[in-house]
């Protein structure tokens, strides 16, 4: 007998996701298709770039925007948080995102220098969306 397990949700489903490589003595070259190497359909990427020595990003959840984080130059780390347990991640290669899905909490840190982040999200960009209280993210984790 078969048992059909609930969909994983949380710290649980978190999981790095590696895209294919066509390596070329030329450089090599990587490519995302929605709902493929990701599981999801984008609708928005967006990146970080120009980050200061000890700068912080992130600090809240999403409400139900899934997202896959690449490193796309250098290197950051990711504390994800559920609201149970929390793991630190570090990126460092651009053939290889995180995928993170709704509500988990996020901070990123650790930037190196000229560091590029890239996210490649589900949903265009809502701030009804964002949970950026840490204590109502909390409650409602719970
Ligand atoms: P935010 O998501 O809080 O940044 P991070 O999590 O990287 O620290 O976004 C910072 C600001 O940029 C905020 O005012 C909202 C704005 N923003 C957009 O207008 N569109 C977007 O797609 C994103 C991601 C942010």
């Amino acid at each position: 007998m078969s048992t059909i397990l609930p969909p994983a949700t949380g710290l649980a489903a978190c999981h790095l996701v590696a895209f294919p490589r066509i390596e070329d003595r030329r450089g090599n070259l990587s490519f995302v298709e929605n709902n493929t190497q990701i599981p999801f359909a984008m609708e928005r990427v967006y990146w970080l770039y120009d980050v200061p020595g000890g700068a912080e990003r992130g600090g809240h959840a999403h409400r139900e925007l899934e997202q896959v984080v690449v490193a796309m130059s250098g290197s950051f780390d990711l504390v994800l948080d559920d609201g149970t347990i929390s793991q630190r991640f570090h990126l460092n290669r651009s053939y290889v995102g995180l995928y993170i899905p709704r509500m988990v909490w996020r901070e990123i840190d650790n930037f190196s220098s000229g560091s590029v982040l890239m996210v490649l999200a589900s949903r265009p960009y809502d701030e009804a969306d964002y949970v950026r209280d840490r204590t109502e993210f909390g409650a409602l984790a719970r």
